[in-house]
């Protein structure tokens, strides 16, 4: 049997525990797998004395994280610290500079950083892999990098954060507002006293641009990602999108456009009937898209200690089996910075406007919608106050910078009372 593959955990909170009870519970199994055994050398975290629930009296104890992965007798350097910079991206690169291999769950690090760390784990014959950093268990990118490497991808979608799928989900199924369950998602330990990372989109937005790059071969654009949270969705335009038939959902989509590489995170209508429509609670999915193989959904925990143990030692498996596919699927050196799209594909979209209740304004609406070229497939007005008509339109595809002229236009008019709200309805 081959040498052990020796392992340095740096981070011990709720994915390193993870990481420790997969190894203790399936060494035996991991083992047979591998060809070889896998075994955690040296551990580091910021408090030795806290009490874990793992048993960590047979790993050597680092304080410093950047020590821990200069360690002789360490193979793969598993980060699960977080932060972009700072400690966890200064272990990475020692680790990286002294040949060894690192695995991270690290999303943001990699957003930031991802270009030039898997140039230098290349540069130093070491691999660099992060199944974990991207939706939680769901294995996305060895199936972009291994089972599609085959295709073409045409366009990658994922509902990649839990808190806000969570957030919408309920608000559809209660009638909450965005604040109430909002506070309700904190108190359940799903979302984060500061909640901005997530709500705010950025979370998923790091992910998406991981994906993004492993998808069409380009280095990593995090800035490139058009990003917009939830913070915003109004418990009114979830009900009225559920009476049309869709549900809104913070989106991800990612696709090559003729004029460049189109990232969004941004809160979509997806058609109710379909498996992103049917996403509930903190579960996540993503979507590919392939020239020859077509549509694949994949879904699963997005988040906690056993799905991102499964993703990490899904890739120590790989690396203890010898193999070492680059970071993003193909060598970094040959990656190429991506034209990003300016104009973005076409697509229907939900409108809601609030026009003045008297004869004469919704006619004046569709004229300036018609005179930037949308046109309305479907309309509808709500019970409402005399003062006020709520009137929510669904379109035909359309230029989305035809559509914000459109509403500018409609929102400077003396017709409309408040500005309008438009949500892109992605086509599935
Ligand atoms: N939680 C998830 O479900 C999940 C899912 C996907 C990806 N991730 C990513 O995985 C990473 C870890 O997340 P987590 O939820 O496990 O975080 P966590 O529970 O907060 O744990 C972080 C760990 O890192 C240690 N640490 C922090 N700063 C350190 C430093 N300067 N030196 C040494 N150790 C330090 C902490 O030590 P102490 O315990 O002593 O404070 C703690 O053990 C993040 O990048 C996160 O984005 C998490």
């Amino acid at each position: 049997m081959a040498d052990p593959i020796r392992i340095a955990l740096a981070g011990l909170g709720t994915v390193g525990t993870g990481v420790v009870k997969m190894v203790q519970t399936h060494a035996q199994m991991l083992t047979a797998r591998a060809g070889r055994a896998i075994e955690i050398t040296a551990v580091s975290a910021r408090s030795r004395s806290k009490d874990r629930g793992v048993d960590l009296s047979g790993y050597v104890w680092e304080d410093d994280p950047v020590a821990l992965a200069r360690r002789d007798d360490v193979d793969i350097l598993i980060e699960v610290m977080g932060g972009e910079d700072g400690p966890a991206k200064a272990a990475v690169e020692t680790a990286l500079k002294n040949g060894k291999h690192v695995i991270t769950a690290n999303k943001a690090m990699l957003a930031h950083h991802g270009q030039a760390l898997a140039e230098l784990a290349e540069a130093n014959g070491a691999a660099l892999r992060f199944e974990a950093a991207v939706a939680g268990g769901i294995p996305c990118v060895k199936a972009l990098t291994e089972g599609l490497a085959g295709n073409q991808i045409t366009r990658v979608m994922g509902v990649m954060n839990g808190t806000c799928n969570y957030i919408l989900t309920q608000m559809e199924d209660t009638g909450a507002d965005y604040a109430d369950v909002l506070k309700d998602a904190q108190e359940l330990g799903y979302a984060e006293a500061d909640p901005a990372f997530d709500v705010g989109g950025i979370d998923a937005a790091h992910k998406l641009a991981l994906l993004s790059a492993t998808a069409f071969g380009t280095r990593v654009d995090f800035a490139g990602v058009k990003t917009e949270g939830i913070d915003k969705i109004t418990l009114t335009d979830i009900q009225h999108a559920a009476h049309m038939g869709y549900a809104v959902k913070l989106l991800g989509v990612a696709r090559m456009n003729e004029d460049g590489l189109e990232q969004r995170m941004q809160p979509c209508l997806v058609p109710h009937s379909s498996p992103l429509g049917q996403l509930d609670g903190v579960t996540n999915m993503v979507v590919f898209e392939g020239d020859f193989v077509g549509q694949c959904v994949f879904s699963g925990p997005g988040a906690g200690e056993g799905a991102t143990a499964s993703a990490i030692m899904g890739d120590v498996m790989d690396i203890a089996r010898g193999l070492n596919i680059p970071a993003f699927g193909v060598p970094a050196t040959d990656l190429e910075a991506a034209d990003l799209s300016a104009s973005g594909a076409t697509a229907a979209y939900y409108l809601r406007l609030t026009l003045a209740d008297r004869p004469g304004t919704f006619a004046e609406a569709a004229r300036i919608l018609g005179e930037h070229d949308i046109s309305i497939d479907r309309m509808r007005q709500y019970d409402h106050a005399a003062v006020e008509a709520p009137v929510t339109i669904v379109t035909h595809a359309a230029v989305p910078e035809h559509l914000h002229r459109a509403l500018a236009a409609i929102d400077a008019s003396e017709v409309s009372l408040a500005t309008p709200v438009a949500l892109r309805i992605e086509a599935l």
